[in-house]
């Protein structure tokens, strides 16, 4: 049975209102069926499945319930996901869906949540310090703070994220416990990962067949996307929440040692992760780069690259955060770019874009965008992408 603190009974009893007593009897009815100790304090929380294509208006009345119930954010650095339209109107929406959507931002700002719309909250102040115990949802960003921050989170559902931000406890259970963050198996790859693509077909390839926590050893490129590629793909394709890598894992030396198993695989292995999907032997609709979302310092790179080519000749995606500026989504529409602020396909309504055949650097993209939108997937890295933007016949 798991031991309440004085502080947990008290919100249970209702003393921060009833939207904290609520939150908090989800925390412990969670506990519970997890047979959790205790509970422990966090200092961040992430909540997803805020896109009203996803949790439709019984989801919206939850949340609003608990923003009336004088719910209020209980930890330092309170953050969320993509919603399902961009801020700006680029993609198609009604009024009504808007205005659902728009209540579910308006009712978790109440609360106290940072309005980010983003799923790398980590690059908009909610960067949470090593060995440090959070609440994230949003599968990528849990590997990313587990495996690159080395903070301490298990992959909450949105829900329970929220129930997290608005009473600043969670469960100690999962990788919050040291022991349970001991690596299973190492992955020695004999041939060096270099790009984005690689990245994430090597995620990929560890999602689908590696049981427990790995660590990887080889020459993995010190690249920012493609350790976010890696990580996303990882998260997507199987149920990792930790991935040791070298040169990035804060406590990879320390561990390193302790695994017993080993598995040796080569760049011809993770490529058979392509056929899987296909690359880019054909010509796309569109392109879709930003799962995880792209930083706006990206963004502009991406756009140079464009500008330089005279614009892009077919539909260009690129998804980033809510908080990107107007400027940078008009100046890159003159050049066929739509810069989705605060949303990504995968929780948008894509279907409704008229997008058949979609090209995309992400192996998390590339799991989730046939079985929700039943839309076919290309894959090339984001050199090969701009340069099919660049020269597309279409
Ligand atoms: Fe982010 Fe959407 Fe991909 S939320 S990780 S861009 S599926």
């Amino acid at each position: 049975m798991v031991k309440l603190d004085r502080i947990d009974e008290e919100f249970l009893k209702g003393r921060f209102g009833e939207a904290a007593a609520k939150a908090m009897e989800i925390i412990v009815t969670i506990a519970e069926a997890l047979d959790a100790k205790q509970l422990i304090p966090i200092v961040s929380a992430h909540v997803s499945g805020i896109s009203v294509s996803n949790i439709g208006e019984a989801g919206v009345l939850l949340i609003e319930e608990l923003a009336s119930g004088g719910g209020k954010v209980r930890v330092p650095a309170a953050t969320v996901n993509p919603i399902g339209f961009d801020v700006y109107g680029l993609l198609p929406r009604t009024h009504e869906e808007w205005e659902l959507q728009s209540r579910v931002i308006k009712a978790l700002q109440e609360m106290g949540f940072r309005n980010i719309l983003s799923c790398t909250p980590y690059d908009y102040g909610n960067r949470p310090t090593l060995g440090s115990h959070i609440a994230w949802a949003e599968s990528s960003a849990v590997l990313y703070a587990n495996s690159v921050l080395g903070a301490y989170t298990n992959r909450e559902g949105g829900i329970v994220a929220l129930a997290a931000a608005l009473t600043g406890r969670i469960y100690e259970w999962g990788v919050h416990i040291k022991e349970e963050r001991v690596p299973h198996v190492r992955l020695e790859i004999s041939d060096s990962i270099d790009d984005e693509l690689l990245g994430g077909l090597v995620g990929a390839f560890i999602g689908i067949h590696i049981e427990g926590i790995p660590l990887l050893k080889g020459s993995i490129a010190p690249d920012e996307l493609l350790l976010r590629n890696l990580l996303a793909a990882a998260g997507a394709w199987g149920n990792h929440s930790l991935i040791y890598i070298p040169g990035v894992t804060p406590e990879y030396e320390k561990v390193r040692h302790s695994v017993t198993r080993s598995l040796s695989i080569s760049k011809r292995d993770v490529l058979e992760v392509l056929d899987r999907v296909g690359g880019l032997t054909d010509e796309p609709d569109a392109i879709f780069i930003g799962c995880p979302h792209v930083h706006r310092n990206l963004v502009n790179r991406i756009l140079e690259k464009i500008r330089e080519c005279g614009g892009s000749r077919i539909p260009f995606y690129i998804a980033t955060c809510g908080c990107i500026e107007r400027q940078i989504v008009e100046q890159a529409r003159k050049l066929n770019v739509m810069v989705l602020a605060g949303t990504c396909p995968v929780v948008s309504n894509l279907s409704r874009w008229g997008v058949k055949r979609l090209a995309t650097n992400s192996m998390k993209a590339a799991f989730y965008l046939p079985r929700r939108h039943n839309v076919e997937v290309m894959l090339g890295n984001l050199h090969e992408l701009v340069a099919a933007a660049c020269s597309s016949k279409r």
